[in-house]
C-alpha cells in the first residue's frame, strides 16, 4: 500500500469515527516526530502492537479487501505465560465498509466477540476448522449476545448495530458490509492478542501491508514503531 492512502484512510477514519463519537486514546495522534521524542514510559504501546493499523491483506485493492483497525489495549502472550493472572484481554475498534471483505480465517489462541457498535450491518460467514486446518462440513454454534444460534458451514449471520457474536478458537470467519447499508463500526473484546502468529489464513494473505514511502506518515502503524521509536 502507498502511504498517501494510508494517510488518506486514517483521515477518513477519524471522521467516520468523530460521527459516531468514539473516541480513541491520546496516542493515537502523536505524529511521527512525537514518537522520536517519547522514553521507555510508552514502551508498552509497542510490546502490546496498539494502535493504527490498516491493511489490504495483500490484496493491493483496500476497497474490495481490506480492514481498518486501532487497537486500543492489549497484553503480550509472552506476559501471559509468565503471569497468567496479568493482562489477559484486548479490545480493538475497527471500521468496515459495505462489500469490504477481510478474507477466511480463525485463530489459533485467540477467542474474540465481534461486536456491532453502530452504523450499517455486519455479515459473516462461519465454519468449524477441520482438524488438517480444511473448512468442515458441520453445522457452527456459536453464541450471539448469550442466545445458542446454529448455523449450517458456510452460512451467514448479520450483526445488527448493538448486536455481537461470540468466536472461538479455530472458528473460520469471513465478514464485510452489508451492501446499502453504509460502513459499520465495529468492535473487539478478545483474549490477548499477537496478530504476528495468531491468524491463520484459509488462502494465503498478508496481514500486514509493504507501505510504499510516496509521503510522510501521519500517524504511524504499529509495524512501523520501530523504524522511529529508539528508547
Ligand atoms: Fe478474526
Amino acid at each position: 500500500m502507498k502511504r498517501s492512502e494510508v494517510n488518506r484512510i486514517m483521515r477518513s477514519a477519524k471522521a467516520f469515527l468523530a460521527e459516531r463519537q468514539f473516541l480513541l486514546p491520546p496516542f493515537a495522534t502523536w505524529t511521527p516526530a512525537d514518537w522520536q521524542k517519547k522514553g521507555p514510559e510508552v514502551r508498552d504501546i509497542m510490546d502490546q502492537q496498539l494502535g493504527w493499523d490498516i491493511t489490504d491483506f495483500g490484496s493491493g485493492d483496500f476497497a474490495k479487501v481490506g480492514l481498518f483497525l486501532f487497537t486500543i489495549r492489549n497484553g503480550t502472550l509472552a506476559e501471559m505465560q509468565k503471569k497468567p493472572l496479568g493482562k489477559v484481554y484486548a479490545e480493538k475498534i475497527m471500521i468496515v465498509q459495505e462489500n469490504q471483505l477481510t478474507p477466511t480465517h480463525f485463530h489459533h489462541q485467540k477467542m474474540e466477540d465481534i461486536i456491532n457498535r453502530g452504523g450499517g450491518e455486519l455479515v459473516m460467514r462461519l465454519w468449524n476448522a477441520a482438524a488438517d486446518d480444511q473448512l468442515a462440513d458441520t453445522p457452527v454454534t456459536v453464541a450471539m449476545d448469550g442466545v445458542q444460534v446454529t448455523i449450517p458451514a458456510g452460512g451467514t449471520l448479520t450483526l445488527r448495530p448493538g448486536e455481537s457474536v461470540c468466536l472461538p478458537q479455530r472458528n473460520y470467519h469471513r465478514f464485510w458490509g452489508q451492501e446499502g447499508k453504509g460502513p459499520v463500526l465495529v468492535g473487539e473484546v478478545s483474549c490477548v492478542n499477537d496478530d504476528r502468529s495468531d491468524n491463520r489464513f484459509f488462502d494465503p494473505a498478508g496481514r500486514f501491508p509493504q507501505i510504499e514511502e510516496d509521503e510522510a506518515p501521519l500517524h504511524l502503524l504499529g509495524s512501523d514503531y520501530s523504524r522511529y521509536y529508539r528508547a
